[in-house]
């Protein structure tokens, strides 16, 4: 049986980034696949958060699935606190990871910064947490943009090193769904840099609650260079602003980077930014629009949470009591 999970941090807004490299990429799997989507409150906790603010956060990211178009009658929609195993099961999987391995992961890395000393411990054993979230539901394909590989392949190793040293089948090795144009959205203020929500400023994302003027304001101030377009893709090489800006354009309007190139040949980025602002309000707008009235109803969310934490509980039981009876604690 083919089942995904996948999820994203309510520690801010959600951007365009998280709609191009996941959420978009969710909707279309959930005709062919059982899916499990979920807001990873506890990951967001590894870098403190204001109380109030992450239960708003945490609505806010389910309404960016919902308004993106993940359909919670289809699929289960949750927030991870919800369900105890996630926590449990990253226990064992701490116990199994390496430390060679936690040392070796990039996103530690950037996150923790010079000061790695004061960076929080759960920062630090996250991805053992993100092997959890996976596999506590056995899910097979797991759809993110290009930054979670790393973290993906930890998991693969986490599952097989458990599969090896309790002598069992119990989980899958997954693959990761990682879609084409999309999957690596890049600060608007640096070419770069990632689009992310801990950037300090919000110059440098799209995010998905910006109303058309905020949207406008951010593309007309989006870094550029001042060569013209030229009329292929690859000639932008080396002007990693113009090729984001392109990127972007080609993802949300479905067509190639030549297509968009083509089109504005020998052109410059006044140009380019007018085109492509109209195509980001033109797709954003309905989703901000929906994630406006959803968040008008805590109540509707709320109750959709937990009825998704109920649904997820249920597959997640068994497997639980299967890692249990496996490590060998006595019940
Ligand atoms: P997070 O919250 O940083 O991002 C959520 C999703 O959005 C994608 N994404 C991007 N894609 C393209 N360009 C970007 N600039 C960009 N920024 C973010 C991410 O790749 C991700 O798919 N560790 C994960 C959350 C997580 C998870 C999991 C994901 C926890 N457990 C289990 C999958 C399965 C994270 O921090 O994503």
């Amino acid at each position: 049986m083919n089942r995904v999970f996948s999820g994203a941090q309510p520690s801010g807004n959600m951007h365009l980034g998280n709609y191009l490299g996941a959420f978009r990429n969710w909707v279309g799997l959930q005709d062919d696949y059982e899916c499990i989507y979920c807001v990873v409150d506890m990951h967001a906790i590894t870098v403190w958060q204001d109380p109030a603010e992450l239960v708003a956060q945490t609505r806010e990211a389910a309404a960016a699935y919902i308004a993106s178009g993940v359909d919670p009658e289809k699929s289960i929609l949750f927030n991870q606190s919800q369900v105890a195993g996630h926590a449990e099961l990253a226990w064992v999987f701490n116990c199994v990871a390496r430390i060679g391995w936690l040392n070796r992961m990039t996103q530690f890395k950037d996150k923790a910064g010079k000061n790695r000393e004061k960076a929080s411990a759960g920062l630090y054993v996250y991805p053992n947490l993100m092997a959890a979230d996976i596999l506590l539901y056995l899910a097979t394909h797991v759809p993110v943009g290009e930054d979670q590989k790393q973290h993906l392949e930890l998991t693969r190793d986490v599952a097989q090193k458990f599969n090896h040293d309790y002598d069992t089948e119990l989980f899958p090795i997954v693959e990761p769904i990682i879609m084409g144009e999309g999957a690596r959205i890049m600060s608007l203020r640096d070419g770069t840099k990632k689009m992310s929500k801990s950037d300090p400023s919000e110059y440098s994302r799209i995010n998905l609650n910006d109303d058309a003027d905020t949207l406008a304001q951010k593309i007309r101030k989006a870094k550029t260079d001042p060569e013209l377009l030229p009329a292929k893709a690859d000639e932008l090489e080396g002007r990693p602003e113009a090729q984001n800006l392109i990127g972007i354009y080609a993802a949300l309007s479905a067509r190639s980077r030549d297509e968009i190139c083509l089109e504005y040949e020998g052109k410059g980025f006044g140009d380019v930014k007018k085109g492509l602002t109209e195509v980001v309000v033109d797709k954003l707008a309905p989703i901000t629009e929906e994630m406006a009235r959803l968040q008008k109803d805590n109540a509707y969310i709320d109750s959709i949470l937990r009825d998704g934490a109920e649904r997820a509980r249920a597959i997640a039981e068994p497997v639980m009591a299967d890692v249990r009876k496996a490590v060998g604690f006595l019940s």
